[in-house]
Order: C-alpha cells, then sequence, then structure tokens
C-alpha cells in the first residue's frame, strides 16, 4: 500500500513538473534567430510548459539532455545544413550516449533560413531530422498555411525574397506550439531521466 501511494506520488508531481522546451539555433547574420524567436512564442503559449531559447553556443553539454522537446534551426550553406548546425547536432548526440540515454520519450522539430527558394532547404532539415532520428528522438514537423504538414518551418531571406515575413513566423508559431504540446501528451508515459 505505501509503495502504490509512493508510486501514485512519484507519478503525479512528475505529471505536474513543467516540461521543458529547448529551442536552439545557430545563426551568423540573425535570420534564423528571427525565426528561432517565432518558435519560442509558440510553444511559450502552450500551459504547463517552460520554454527556454539559446543560441547554439550558449548551451552546455551537461544541459543538453535536460529538455522533454527540442526545437533545432540553422542556416543553409552550400546546399545542406550549416556545419555549425551539424557540430550542435553532434554535441547533442554525444551528450545523449556519455549520459547513456537516448531520444525514446522525447520530442525534437527543425527549422532553417537560406538564401534561395530552392537551394538546398529540403536537405537541410532532412539531415537535421536524420540526426534526431538516430538519436531515437520523435520527430515533429511545421504546417503550412494551407495547413499541410512540413519538414519544419523555412524562409527565404535573400535580395529580393520575403526574408522571415509573417508568414515564416506563423509557421515558426506553429512548430512551436505542436512541439510543446506533443511533447505534454508524451510526457504521460514514463522516460528514463
Ligand atoms: C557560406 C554560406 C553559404 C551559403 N549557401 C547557401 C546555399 O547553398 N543555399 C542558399 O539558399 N543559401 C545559402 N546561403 C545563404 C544563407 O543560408 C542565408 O543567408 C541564411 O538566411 C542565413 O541565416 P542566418 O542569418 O541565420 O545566418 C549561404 C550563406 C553563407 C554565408
Amino acid at each position: 500500500m505505501k509503495l502504490v501511494l509512493l508510486l501514485l506520488a512519484a507519478t503525479l508531481s512528475a505529471q505536474q513538473s513543467p516540461v521543458r522546451i529547448l529551442v536552439a539555433y545557430h545563426s551568423d547574420t540573425g535570420h534564423t534567430a528571427k525565426l528561432a524567436e517565432a518558435v519560442r512564442k509558440g510553444a511559450a503559449g502552450v500551459d504547463g510548459v517552460a520554454v527556454i531559447l539559446k543560441k547554439d553556443s550558449d548551451v552546455s553539454d551537461t544541459e543538453i539532455t535536460s529538455y522533454d522537446g527540442i526545437a533545432f534551426g540553422a542556416p543553409v550553406h552550400w546546399q545542406s545544413v550549416a556545419a555549425d548546425g551539424k557540430r550542435f547536432l553532434d554535441r547533442v548526440a554525444a551528450a545523449f550516449t556519455a549520459a547513456k540515454l537516448n531520444g525514446d520519450g522525447r520530442i525534437a522539430g527543425v527549422f532553417c533560413t537560406a538564401g534561395a527558394t530552392s537551394s538546398g532547404k529540403d536537405l537541410a532539415r532532412l539531415e537535421m531530422i536524420a540526426a534526431f532520428l538516430a538519436m531515437r528522438f520523435t520527430i515533429v514537423g511545421g504546417v503550412d498555411r494551407e495547413g499541410f504538414g512540413t519538414l519544419g518551418p523555412q524562409a527565404t531571406t535573400g535580395p529580393g525574397a520575403p526574408g522571415v515575413d509573417a508568414a515564416a513566423e506563423a509557421e515558426g508559431r506553429a512548430l512551436g506550439e505542436r512541439l510543446a504540446r506533443l511533447t505534454k501528451l508524451s510526457r504521460g508515459g514514463s522516460v528514463k531521466r
């Protein structure tokens, strides 16, 4: 009986502790940072969720495994994810390996910006998704303005392009909201921490 009560108390406290979401990004000239802020806003609108927005270089190796959900964004360089973005994903994998953990029960989503409409955005997002899948995260995609699912929010930022405009920010917020809501839902299960 005592054991049942203890287990019940532990379950209730796990359910009441806020779901922790990290929105991390690499950005050299500010475009991906702007989209990251939209993702943060979307996640912050979900009750019971604590959201932290950080540059990749400000995320310590030791804190990486403390989040229930991670949204990560990076620019496209040479038609694929920028090397600094890949480096962050490598750090996430190394942190999980060192802690003898994996992404089971955790959720990830990705986003990117690029100068041109069709010059690596799909590949960059697929590369980031593939890395999170290899770590056993569950992936959540974005939602476009017609309601179709996407690989994740994106924006075209080159000369004459819209940049991180209202539509891109809306998709960023939609990813943040979905990531936070679905991460919260997944917390119903028990996950090794
Ligand atoms: C070294 C380098 C390579 C780039 N390669 C591409 C590319 O292959 N395709 C593309 O569409 N944009 C490319 N871009 C443009 C960036 O992806 C774009 O400016 C992006 O929005 C920058 O994001 P940031 O402001 O967050 O750094 C490149 C930019 C740099 C600096």
